[in-house]
This record gives structure tokens, sequence and C-alpha cells, in this order.
């Protein structure tokens, strides 16, 4: 007979973050996957990022759905009810917005925030369902990387899911194919997907977007080597790595790396494991990839979405697409 053994949930956690750091630190070149990135210090670091002036990702996605989310919503329902789901929703902040013009005018909404973060999900549902009236929310805590199944479509609903916040950056483009092909499969026709795409730009804007003068994005790469000394018994010095940022053109992505300073070693007693470090040597912590207009849309043509439309910003630095499963 099998038994049910009770893992906590902690552990299996902790595990992912063992094999992502070993297999990181242990191929050549040296690579850390982003997720890594947002534990509690991490997250308040982003939040406080996407306050940063020469971060323009966030502040620019929003006045696009601000200015134009009645056209969204409109062209998303068809005349239909809609019903609204979002991947990776975290606090949600910048779908606010949306919640409260569709359950104005249908009066009401039901909101599926997906992340996997159920702590972050319980925050946004108490605020939203306090602050939006009419939005009733059912949050699913899940990595939606993995694969999601959204539940079966009510009659005469239609349903927009959200993949906002240029969240699809972090993904190299055949994971990227991927996923906005499950993406479709947990869609019927006429259904859409809302996807916020940031833009091929000038290089120096990219890089200051990435390496902000006040250091919250170096801060935000080295809370890694923290976490890490934190959670797995490192030693790492992490003033003896420093915050390198370089726009990749041939690949259209901005890289971020932590660089060591120094010939070093550094041992990870939770994992039994000492590294080696040459000076100028790099460990890769993210990819952040930029689309073309056309490339955004050939994204979503490839994944079964018939594009819609489309709204950006005066400077065409930020896209937000409306695909509609065909
Ligand atoms: C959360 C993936 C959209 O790529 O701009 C911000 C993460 N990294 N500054 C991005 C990030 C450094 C962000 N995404």
């Amino acid at each position: 007979m099998a038994l049910a053994i009770p893992v906590p949930t902690e552990s299996l956690a902790g595990e992912k973050v063992a094999r992502a750091v070993r297999a990181g630190l242990t191929a050549q070149p040296k690579c850390l996957p982003p997720w890594l990135f947002y534990d509690e210090a991490g997250s308040r670091l982003f939040e406080e990022i996407t306050e940063l002036p020469e971060y323009y990702l966030t502040r620019t996605e929003h006045s696009i759905l601000a200015r134009n989310a009645a056209e969204i919503l409109a062209r998303a329902s068809a005349g239909e009810r809609l019903r609204i789901a979002e991947l990776g929703a975290g606090s949600a902040a910048k779908t606010r917005l949306l919640l409260a013009a569709a359950a104005e005018q249908q009066g009401s909404l039901l909101y599926e925030p997906i992340d996997i973060s159920m702590t972050a999900l319980l925050l946004a549902q108490a605020h939203i369902e306090r602050e939006i009236p009419g939005v009733r929310v059912r949050p699913f805590a899940m990595d939606y990387t993995n694969g999601f199944r959204l539940d079966s479509p009510y009659p005469g609903e239609r349903r927009l899911l959200l993949y906002i916040g240029s969240s699809i950056g972090n993904f190299e483009p055949e994971e990227s194919a991927r996923i906005l092909g499950k993406m479709r499969a947990q869609l019927q026709p006429a259904d859409s997907l809302l996807l916020g795409v940031d833009l091929v730009k000038d290089e120096a804007a990219l890089l200051r977007a990435y390496d902000d003068a006040a250091g919250v994005t170096a801060a935000f790469n080295k809370n890694l080597l923290i976490r890490l000394n934190r959670e797995m018994g490192a030693d790492f010095e992490p003033d003896a790595f420093a915050h390198r940022v370089v726009w990749n053109r041939t690949r259209s992505r901005i890289e971020m790396h932590l660089e060591s300073l120094a010939g070093q070693r550094v041992h990870i007693a939770a994992l039994d494991l000492t590294l080696d470090f040459r000076c100028g040597e790099t460990i890769h912590t993210e990819n952040s990839y930029k689309y073309s207009q056309g490339q955004a849309e050939q994204m979503l043509t490839r994944a079964g979405f018939a594009p819609a439309a489309c709204w950006t910003d005066p400077r065409a630095w930020f896209a937000v697409w409306l695909g509609v499963a065909s």
C-alpha cells in the first residue's frame, strides 16, 4: 500500500532552489535563474525598481492600460460578459484599473490571479475585494511555467487572460513560444490574451533602466548572493562582485551579470560545493528580451492568436497586444 508522506512545502521549495543553484553554478559559464531574485527582500527591491525614474517599463505600460482600458475591454468582450485571469499576477497593482473598468461595465467581475506566491495573492485579494466594488477574486497559487489549467468556461462568458509587465521577457524565444502555446490551449476560440512586451529602443535608455543611478537594480542583483549566504550557508562576499549590464544586440536582450572583482573561492555549505572564480568571471543572472512590433505579432500568430489590436505609448517604448484565440 502506498503511504502518503506529507512533505513540508518549504523543503520542496528549498530542494528546487538547491537544484537550480547547483546546476547554474557548476555550468560554464556560470548562471542563476531569475526567479531566484524574488525572496522577500528581492520582491521589495523589485517594487522599488518599478518606481525608479530610469525604469520606464511599469510606468509606460500603466499609462497605456489607463488610456485604453475601455477599448481593450470592449475588444476583448465583443459584447459578451468577461472573466479575467492573470498569470504572474503578484500584487496585481497594474491590473486594478482594468478590473475596476470591467466591473463597472458589467456590474460584477470574477478575477482569477495565478502566481507562485500565495502570500502575494492573498494580499492582492484583500485589497481588491475591499477597494473595487463588484470584483470577486479567486486566487490560484502555482508555478505557471510548469503548465497551468483554467477551469471550464461559463457559457456566455469570454475569458481575458492577462500576461503583462513584460514577464515574457525573461524567457528564451522558444520558451516564450511554448508558454504562449500553453495559454492558447487553456482558452476557447474568441477568448483573448493581453500581452505586455517591452520594445527594442536605443541602447542608452535600455542600459539606464537596468543600471539605475541610485543602485537599486545593483542591490536587487546582489541580493541573490545574500540569499544564497542565508539559505544555503554560502560565504559570498557581495562587495567582491559588481553589477554588470550588457545589451546583447544579436539576441535582442538585456543581460544582467554579477562580475567577480578578484580571483576568489566560495563555499556553499548546503551543497558541499566549492567554486572558483577568475577575476572578471561572471554569473549570468537574467535575460530580459526586447521585441520589435513585428516579432511580437509573429509570436502571437504562431501560438494561435489573431493579433487583434496593439496599443503603445508616444515614444513606442512598450506595447500591449490583444490576441484573440483563433
Ligand atoms: C519582471 C522580468 C519584467 O526584465 O524588466 C527589472 C525584472 N530585472 N530590473 C525586467 C527586472 C531588473 C523585469 N521583469
